[in-house]
């Protein structure tokens, strides 16, 4: 279906995990996400979609080791997650949240490249092209307080795509832009997605970006105690087509599912 490459080192295997903030009270704990199951296979586009406050960024937040497990399995490959690590890449909700305000644009898309000791030119070439492709060349020397919200989110793209991580942890990476640029960023970063054989965990809330881009969406239930509900499969073709009536079947399906819950 995709030219995507599956690769086991990247399977994400989430069994029985379990979030709280709080301390147990009483013997009880009161619970973020509970019982949350899901493995998403190394090379796959999987999408996270639910209600506001279920939990979806910190699940994004525990696969990437920012945010710690309170019981329960969570491991990449065969290795459990303790901390972050250079295999996942995030582009977070908040672009405020991982910009440095003291380099300019070009430095902080840069900033990972120059980390792993990559030549000053290459780094230009490569930085240059992910600037373009997110629409902000002229930027480049403006710093993060110079920017609106959708071009700080679009740094963060440009910086997340340039590292070249070989899974990318995305929590509604698209919001913040106006229309056009996000159906341009949608494409593009489908189009990578299957150039490249990257695992993708894309978190959002919107029902249409998540059948145009996901081989499955992994449906939230509404928190507490949030946890994977159901999935979709989703059997289109790439590029997909918004108005095809089979896409609009399943979106409609979707929605369904969520108006349902809605009501109960
Ligand atoms: N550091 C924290 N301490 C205590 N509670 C927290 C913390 N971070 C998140 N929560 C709680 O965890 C729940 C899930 O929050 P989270 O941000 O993961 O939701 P979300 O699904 O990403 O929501 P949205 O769609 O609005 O971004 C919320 O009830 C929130 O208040
Ligand atoms: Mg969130």
């Amino acid at each position: 279906m995709s030219l995507a490459i599956q690769s086991p080192e990247q399977t994400i295997t989430i069994a029985n995990l379990n979030k709280s903030y709080d301390q147990a009270v009483k013997g009880e704990l009161h619970y973020i996400l509970k019982d949350v199951n899901i493995t998403i296979k190394g090379g796959e586009f999987f999408v996270l979609l639910g209600p506001s406050g279920c939990g979806k960024s910190t699940l994004l937040n525990m696969i990437a080791g920012f945010v710690s497990k309170t019981e329960g399995q969570l491991k990449v490959g065969k290795h459990e997650v303790h901390k972050p690590g250079q295999d996942r890449a995030v582009v977070f909700q908040q672009a405020d949240a991982s910009l440095f305000p003291w380099l300019n644009v070009r430095e902080n898309v840069e900033f990972g490249l120059k980390m792993k000791k990559v030549s000053k030119a290459k780094r230009q070439e490569i930085s240059s092209h992910y600037i373009e492709l997110v629409g902000l060349n002229g930027h480049e020397k403006k710093f993060p307080r110079e920017l609106s919200g959708g071009m700080k989110q679009r740094v963060q793209l440009a910086r997340v795509l340039s590292n070249d991580s070989s899974i990318l942890l995305m929590d509604e990476p698209f919001g913040a832009l106006d229309a056009m640029t996000r159906r341009t960023m949608q494409k593009e970063l489908s189009h990578i997605w299957r150039k490249t054989g990257k695992t993708v965990i894309f978190v959002t809330h919107d029902i249409q970006e998540a059948v145009l881009l996901g081989q499955r969406i992994g449906i939230m239930s509404r928190g507490p105690n949030s946890k994977v509900t159901d999935i979709y499969d989703v059997p289109f073709q790439y590029p997909r087509d918004p108005g095809q009536q089979d896409f609009i079947k399943l979106e409609k399906t979707i929605q369904a599912h969520f108006d349902h819950e809605y009501t109960i």
